[in-house]
């Protein structure tokens, strides 16, 4: 991949702008914690996998920020970083993941000097983003024997290297078959309200040279009902312990679709997106964004001023409606309940 979505640099956190994607590719630099829970909060950096690294490397800086002189001064303050940074966005549990680890790592280290715990820190964020792009390749290991040769493989939003630490779920599968020369295309949905399709997904895909042709998300049904896409592959922001996944918004629709007509459902994600302690779908936090990113377009209004909005930013796919979930450590069909206790998240 050609681009860098997060990294730690001299003790700052450097993140591609996705905000500005794909008029420009600048990079943005963070030394303290509260610019990156903004810069989460913001969008800057999004998608689960990446923003569960983004939360892991805040945590690190906060603790660099933290005056104390014992570990008891020193864990009241890192418990304030962690709940700036947990409470930037509520759907995505790798957010959550990344932050209950950095909390364990600091616990776990609490007899080192507070020096010594705060590089500790720094060293585990790092490892969390290396880690997830490993995750990533396996997912893309796992799911590329799913992708039949000549494809149209139809995804939803970006669940690309934009929106983990490099390589992608959903896109980690597509590239995964791709490199192992399958001739696959991928058509992306736009993704309104943000346009994650457009912008992030279709950027990405043709920086990395797989064709891709980019509709926009009522057109789903008519190319399914026309035969001309043979599965669907999309990311995931927390799945439960049932298989209920939540994802984009619009993703729901994609997978009712699919059913309707017989198109193979695919969720990709690492365990690092699950959420065993839910039961089910409907106990998932769903944001809610500002009206404006569905009143305005670039800047520009495309609704009449004062019109009532909704804006939810995801929506569960409810199990039934998904053929497999692909993870690190295998694919994942029919029994969910089973299948995914029988994973362990790193
Ligand atoms: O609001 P976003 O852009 O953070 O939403 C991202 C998604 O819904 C992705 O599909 C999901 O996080 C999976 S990313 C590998």
């Amino acid at each position: 991949m050609s681009f860098r979505t997060i990294e730690w640099r001299d003790d700052k956190v450097i993140m591609i702008d996705q905000t500005r994607l794909p008029g420009e590719e600048v990079y943005c630099e963070y030394a303290d914690y509260k610019s990156v829970a903004e810069a989460i909060r913001g969008m800057v950096i999004r998608g689960a996998p990446a923003i569960g690294v983004a939360a892991a490397m805040g945590v690190a800086l906060g603790a660099r920020e933290i005056i104390a002189d014992t570990y008891e001064s020193f864990s009241r303050q890192m418990e304030n970083v962690c709940d700036v940074m947990a409470r930037t966005r509520p759907t995505a549990v790798n957010l959550f993941w990344a932050i209950e680890r950095m909390k364990r790592v600091a616990d776990e280290n609490r007899d080192k000097p507070l020096d010594q715990l705060r590089e500790i820190l720094k060293t585990e964020a790092i490892r969390i983003e290396q880690e997830d792009l490993e995750l990533c390749k396996a997912i893309g290991r796992h799911g590329a024997a799913l992708i039949p040769e000549g494809a149209t493989v139809l995804t939803h939003c970006n669940a690309g290297g934009l929106a983990t630490a490099g390589y992608g779920t959903a896109l980690g599968v597509i590239r995964a078959a791709h490199e192992a020369g399958k001739k696959i295309q991928v058509f992306a949905d736009e993704t309104r309200p943000w346009l994650q399709g457009a912008r992030l997904t279709a950027w990405e895909l043709m920086k990395d040279g797989i064709p891709v042709t980019l509709i926009s998300d009522n057109m789903a049904g008519f190319f399914m009902k026309r035969g001309e896409i043979a599965c669907c592959v999309v990311g995931a922001d927390r799945i439960a312990a049932n298989g209920d996944t939540a994802n984009k918004i619009g993703t729901y629709s994609v997978a009712v679709l699919a059913k309707e007509n017989n198109i193979p459902f695919y969720v990709a994600a690492p365990t690092t997106t699950l959420d065993l302690s839910l039961e089910n779908g409907d106990q998932i936090p769903i944001e809610e964004r500002h009206s404006r990113e569905v009143t305005h377009l670039h800047g520009f209004p495309v609704a009449p001023e004062g019109i009532r909005v909704r804006n939810p930013a995801f929506d569960v796919t409810p199990a039934r409606y998904i053929s497999a979930i692909i993870t690190e450590q295998g694919v994942v069909s029919g029994d969910y309940v089973t299948g995914l206790r029988g994973l362990v998240a790193p």
